[in-house]
């Protein structure tokens, strides 16, 4: 019996690897596969961003790693323009897969997730609602800054600013915002056991999905979900958090649309839920609500609040450069007001100082992938529809010869000469969040958030490392690379 089993998985084994074969040579060259697994073996989450630059080199810019599913690296920034600019349309899909359910409210809801008319409808209408809400300047400016003078608030009065963990006052201070923005609500520094609950869970999913070859095994042979035991091991049990997480979402908005009535104008302006139920009326479909929520919600906190979290830690490390920063804040902006934007014209080492902590915190080993929605060539290379595609915006940042010792921290090489411009070739290659069709929606309220909250905290305190210890600047080895957590000193900065 058994050796009826072994003759037969061995027949079909050399059946289909002429087949496989075939099939792996329909894609852009790449590293060596294995049959059926592809590079699995030699492709980790906690190296991806190594490997990808290795392969990025050998392979001239574009390659295949097939993990299982086929993935079309296009690595360094004059290719990812040619594809996610110059051929916009073709590359603005997103890779729906079955069990990428597991991390999304429901299939073709929202704007991270979805795709064509879907997609076009709610990124747009999104967008529109949080213009017309002022994202990226004077309504959103002054949420940030109400954010900001809360967080300062609850900073002072901790007990022992020997020894401060700053890891949840930023994490509420940013959760503030996008909340105050979607729902106009707040979280009270004391009482904020949801939010934590939220934010942990999400941690959980990225861990958990990160280091699972299980998943990614289901990614491409989606019968795994439906297989008792193993489907719920390799999917199952992520949708089940993923649902929680939604659970705060749907709840949350339901419980702001029942608030009251709108009546004035002022009412539709009170954020982004009203605003859209205003903008659909009769026609709103509450499962793109939520979901658009919870995108924005998701997305609107745990970029920012990693890369500040970095900020803190650069700050701390670096003592020089916070200096500089600090000088630059106190000559334009004093100690008596908290930094603005109409300030940042004024501040350009602090905007070098925003632009280098994106770069160097470089937080997604791989950016979000997409898929092409039309053939195209690329580099030469043909590449056919439905194809799962990903610009490496990780490697731009860390290795791309434009910058100078990319592996050194040095705010000051953005500046142009004379110190009061910035140099737009190099800012323009900080593609933290992404270029094209598909990048960042938050990316403009992103911007204000991480300029006033570096500003305000240079302008505040001094940073230091704890006594005795130094600061570690190794990320976690995963998809999303969070610091360590480690604690900082903080001296306040005397009122003049
Ligand atoms: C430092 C902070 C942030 C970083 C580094 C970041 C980065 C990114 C990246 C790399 C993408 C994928 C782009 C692509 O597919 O090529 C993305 C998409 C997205 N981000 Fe952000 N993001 C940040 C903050 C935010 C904020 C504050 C919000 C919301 C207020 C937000 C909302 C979104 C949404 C909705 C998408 C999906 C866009 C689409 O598929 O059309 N992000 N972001």
């Amino acid at each position: 019996m058994w050796l009826l089993l072994l003759c037969l998985v061995v027949g079909l084994f050399f059946y289909y690897l002429p087949k496989y074969n075939a099939w792996v040579a329909r894609f852009p060259p790449g590293p060596p596969v294995k049959p059926f697994i592809g590079n699995m073996l030699n492709y980790k989450a906690a190296h991806m961003a190594d490997s990808n630059a290795k392969w990025g080199k050998d392979f001239d810019g574009l390659f295949t790693v097939f993990v299982p599913l086929p993935i079309i690296m296009i690595h360094d920034y004059e290719t990812v323009r040619e594809a996610y600019v110059d051929n916009g349309n073709a590359f603005s899909g997103r890779i729906y897969r079955r069990a990428l359910e597991a991390l999304i409210y429901e299939k073709d809801t929202g704007v991270l997730n979805s795709n064509g008319d879907v997609w076009r409808e709610e990124r747009r209408k999104a967008l529109t609602i949080m213009r017309d809400l002022g994202m990226g300047k004077n309504v959103m400016e002054e949420i940030v800054r109400d954010s900001l003078r809360e967080f300062v608030d609850h900073v002072d009065s901790l007990p022992n600013h020997e020894n401060v963990d700053l890891r949840w006052p930023i994490q509420i201070m940013v959760s503030n915002v996008i909340n105050e923005v979607l729902f106009a609500r707040k979280f009270a520094y004391d009482n904020c056991e949801e939010l934590m609950n939220f934010v942990t869970l999400m941690k959980k999913n990225f861990d958990e999905i990160s280091f699972s070859p299980l998943f990614m095994l289901a990614v491409a042979f989606p019968f795994i979900i439906d297989l008792p035991w193993l489907g719920y091991r390799a999917v199952g049990r992520h949708k089940e958090n993923t649902m929680k997480m939604m659970k705060f979402v749907v709840n949350t908005v339901d419980s702001v649309l029942a608030e009251q009535p709108l009546e004035t104008e002022a009412d539709e302006h009170r954020c982004f839920v009203h605003a859209y139920a205003h903008k659909m009326g009769d026609q709103i479909e509450k499962k793109q609500l939520y979901a658009t929520c919870a995108d924005f919600f998701m997305a609107g906190q745990e970029t920012t609040t990693t890369v500040l979290r970095w900020a803190v830690l650069f700050l701390a490390k670096f003592q020089d450069s916070q200096k500089r920063l600090r000088d630059e804040v106190h000559s334009v902006v004093g100690t008596e007001r908290l930094p603005s934007m109409t300030d940042k014209n004024q501040l350009p080492y602090a905007h070098s100082y925003m632009l280098e902590v994106l770069r160097f915190a470089n937080i997604l080993q791989a950016n979000i992938m997409r898929v092409t929605t039309e053939d195209t060539v690329i580099k030469g290379h043909r590449i056919s529809a439905g194809s799962a595609v990903n610009g490496d915006i990780h490697y731009i940042m860390s290795k791309d010869p434009h910058f100078e010792q990319p592996e050194k921290f040095m705010p000051e090489r953005f500046l142009a000469e004379g110190g009061q411009s910035l140099k737009k070739e190099l800012v323009d290659r900080v593609v933290a969040f992404s270029i094209g069709k598909r990048s960042c929606a938050g990316e403009a309220l992103a911007r204000v958030e991480l300029f006033l909250a570096l500003t305000t905290l240079a302008q505040q305190y001094e940073i230091h490392p704890v006594e005795g210890q130094e600061i570690d600047l190794t990320p976690t080895q995963t998809f999303v690379q969070f610091p360590k957590e480690q604690n900082v000193k903080l001296v306040k900065v005397n009122r003049s």
